[in-house]
């Protein structure tokens, strides 16, 4: 974790935040996967670990805003953890290292969220997203489990998401050495984008080199030739001539901050005609975007000027047709592009979600569209110095997505179906990469990862 005067000042810049009532941070408990004793790899919920730092199942962090005290409680560890676990610290011993030395044990949290409850004070807690969570919230506050979600604190939402999306220079390091792991990923499985390789073989020696150098990955990898599914994560294909295989990979580091690359490599390492004219404009939206990235443009804006820019570029080898500016106001690009440009990174690889995409992308003023495609972008507000965000332009050739709009003649006046054909064998192509919003401009973090054609063919060979 992070030195303890990390975890002081977040916690301090809460309280001034919110002026009233106590909040309970429940962090993740052990998740089990076949019986009880056979668990997940553990993830401490992000929210915990933001605030309070410490990476085991059990504990609930507890802030008073009243008074201004933090606690921990958490539970000792007994005889029988001590012979299967091995010797732990003690519960003191831990929440000093977030700069907290008021702990007690779980059992003394129903005694004071029920004095909190008797006093009519202020609960807040943050949208819980694992059943168990519900169940401790719904137990504690005496409320319906299934109700936790709706009933969690707006205030405390906000404020924690006014912190989390501006990055400490600690935050963007971390963020950086997660692009360095997915680097060495995605060469990795560049070099082995080979004709008759399993693209088993490659998803498990990038998932190994994420759990090598760093706490696993971020999400699961999504590794297919068939990358017109979009987080397709299957990986029962054997790599054939003519096709291209998306790999979208980050990892996280040990503190578990995330990267999300993608990369789109032609199968035996050299791009064929059709294969190159569908990439350059990928890569060209990746580049344009990432280069008008800075302070002040909104996330909306650079997703439609990629979209512009796929839209232009497609029309210009005869895919699409008609006025551009038309066929985007439309939609029409979705038929190629149905995702959103791109989303926050930080602790969560789409930071932040389980809190809720609207109150993080979106506010009173700038409302989600209904259009299809422009409706999945996750995030339409003005950029800032400090936010972290993935740039991720993508072309995709989905025949159920085509034959349907075809069949219904839509959009027919932007969109040449007949010329389509000859580009289902491209499947998917999209280019991520992780951008950081500074105070002029933008900062493309760690080390470049091979993706101009180019690059990637050297890389291959
Ligand atoms: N890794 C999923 C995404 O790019 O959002
Ligand atoms: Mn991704
Ligand atoms: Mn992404």
């Amino acid at each position: 974790m992070f030195k303890s005067e990390v975890y002081i000042r977040r916690r301090e810049e809460l309280h001034k935040k919110i002026k009233s009532g106590i909040a309970l941070f429940i962090g993740n408990i052990e998740a089990s996967m076949n019986y009880p004793d056979n668990t997940y790899h553990f993830r401490q919920d992000s929210d915990f670990l933001y605030y309070f730092g410490l990476d085991m199942p059990g504990f609930t962090g507890y802030m008073d805003f009243d008074s201004g005290k933090d606690k921990i409680f958490g539970n000792d560890v007994d005889m029988d953890d001590i012979i299967w676990m091995g010797p732990q610290p003690t519960i003191k011993e831990l929440a000093l290292k977030c700069g907290i030395s008021d702990t007690a044990p779980v059992n003394k949290l129903e005694d004071a969220v029920r004095d909190a409850l008797s006093k009519k004070r202020k609960i807040h807690f943050l949208p819980p997203y694992r059943g168990e969570t519900k169940m401790t919230l719904g137990k504690l506050l005496k409320e319906n489990p299934c109700q936790m979600k709706t009933n969690a604190s707006v205030d405390l939402i906000k404020a924690v998401i006014s912190m989390r999306s501006i990055k400490e220079k600690v935050e963007i390091d971390e963020i950086e050495k997660a692009v360095d792991i997915a680097y060495e990923m995605h060469v990795t499985a560049m070099k082995m984008c080979k004709q008759g390789v399993r693209e088993q073989d490659i998803f498990g020696m990038i998932e190994g080199i994420a759990l090598a150098k760093g706490g696993g990955t971020s999400f699961p990898i999504i590794l297919s030739t068939n990358g017109q599914t979009l987080h397709n994560h299957s990986h029962g294909n054997i790599l054939s001539k003519g096709k291209m295989m998306v790999t979208d990979a980050g990892a996280e580091t040990n503190l578990h901050y995330a990267s999300d690359i993608t990369r789109t490599t032609p199968v035996g390492g050299r791009f064929n005609e059709k294969q190159k004219n569908i990439y350059e404009i990928v890569l060209k939206a990746n580049t344009e975007a990432i280069k008008a990235t800075k302070p002040g443009m909104s996330n909306r804006d650079l997703h439609f000027m990629a979209c512009t820019i796929l839209t232009t570029e497609l029309k210009a080898l005869g895919l699409m047709k008609g006025d551009v500016d038309e066929a985007v106001a439309a939609g029409a690009h979705a038929l190629f592009m149905p995702h959103g440009l791109g989303h926050m990174m930080g602790l969560d690889v789409h930071d932040m979600e389980a809190l809720g995409e609207n109150f993080i992308g979106y506010n009173e003023e700038v409302k989600r569209s209904e259009q299809f495609g422009t409706a999945f972008l996750r995030f339409a507000l003005p950029y800032k110095p400090g936010h972290v965000f993935t740039v991720e332009p993508g072309c995709y050739f989905i025949p159920e997505l085509i034959d349907k709009w075809k069949a219904e003649g839509k959009f027919k006046e932007f969109i040449n179906y007949t010329k389509l054909d000859g580009y289902m064998s491209i499947g998917g192509i999209r280019i991520e990469d992780n951008v950081l919003i500074t105070e002029k401009g933008h900062k493309l973090l760690g080390k470049p990862i091979p993706k101009t054609i180019k690059e990637v063919e050297s890389v291959c060979s």
